[in-house]
């Protein structure tokens, strides 16, 4: 029987009503959370990103800051930006969008962002408190996958997953969230020897690699649950362009139990998530006390 498809489209559609509905509850309290997104240039993907954010945001019902700067920004401007929005009590998430241009230091930026308003999750601080299982913001994508994983299966505890890719972004944080859960985690990466063979012992399966349809459907055990991170844009013979994941999608459905799509499943649910920090941070900046 083929996999379920995990819709992500629907879920974050979802996720995002309860967080316009918290958000409404919030405005009865005098608060509108806000969003600040910062953009380095004028890379094409990114200002997708971040024209979709501004708009999801707004949706919403909270304040969307986009600050749009030249690509010849230097690190002491944008830094001096970034402690700007960390004193500027509208602003409760700060999100600078990545990547940023060569000269300027990423590390040195991220670590700037008050930790309290590190929506993206990607300060130090939150890395350390979500590693520990003690707190933090969790960094969306992960956050997201989380909780499409949890719509198919709620107990994890016990399972075997396997993550394809290690990147701070996503293999590493989603590999502290799944041991939280008790699964017991494997991470691989370009060094990992016979990945097949990995790939094959996992109830659960992450691809967060950047590698068009890696992962094949006899690669994957009967039964597994298989979350597709990868976002690869592809070019069709006829010059058009489709976006398509790291997982052989039409062999996986075969064998897998349940399957995130691409497009709609993980993408729409890491901006819910975006929105769903955010109005957190809100919260917590005021003694965290939840919506309503
Ligand atoms: N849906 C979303 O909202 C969302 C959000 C973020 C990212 N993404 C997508 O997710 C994918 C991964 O993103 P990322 O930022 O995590 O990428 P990344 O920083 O480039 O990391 C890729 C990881 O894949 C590993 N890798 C590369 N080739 C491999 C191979 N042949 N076998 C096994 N592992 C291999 C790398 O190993 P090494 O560390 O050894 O180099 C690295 O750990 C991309 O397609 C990205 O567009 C989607």
């Amino acid at each position: 029987m083929p996999a379920h498809i995990i819709d992500g489209k629907a879920q974050a559609a979802r996720l995002r009503a309860t967080i316009a509905s918290d958000v409404a509850k919030l405005a009865g309290r005098g608060i509108k959370p806000g969003l600040a997104v910062v953009l380095v240039g004028s890379d094409p993907a990114s200002q997708v990103y971040v024209r979709s954010k501004a708009k999801q945001t707004l949706e919403a019902g909270m304040a969307s800051f986009e600050h749009r700067l030249p690509v010849h920004t230097t690190e002491a401007e944008l830094l001096a930006l970034v402690t700007a929005l960390n004193h500027d009590d509208a602003v409760d998430g700060i999100l600078v969008q990545l990547p940023l241009p060569p000269e300027i230091n990423a590390d040195s930026v991220l670590r700037a962002i008050d930790p309290a308003k590190d929506v993206d999750g990607f300060h130090p601080i939150n890395v350390g408190l979500v590693a520990t299982g003690t707190g933090g913001i969790v960094p969306c994508t992960p956050l997201g996958s989380m909780m499409l994983l949890r719509s198919v299966r709620a107990e994890l505890s016990g399972l075997n997953a396997v993550i394809v890719g290690r990147s701070n972004i996503v293999g590493k944080p989603m590999a502290q969230l799944l041991l939280k859960e008790g699964c017991t985690v494997t991470v691989a990466h370009s060094k990992t020897r016979d990945l097949p063979a990995l790939v094959r012992t996992a109830d659960i399966v992450v691809a967060a690699v950047g590698r068009r349809e890696m992962i094949r459907g006899a690669w994957i055990k009967p039964g597994a649950i298989v979350i597709d991170v990868g976002i690869n844009r592809v070019t069709d013979v006829a010059g058009g362009s489709r976006l398509t994941g790291d997982v052989a999608f039409a062999e996986v459905v075969q064998t897998a139990a349940a399957i995130t799509p691409v497009p709609g499943g993980v993408g729409p649910m890491t901006i819910a998530c975006l929105l769903s920090n955010t109005v957190d941070a809100a919260t917590a900046r005021r003694g965290n006390r939840a919506p309503g």
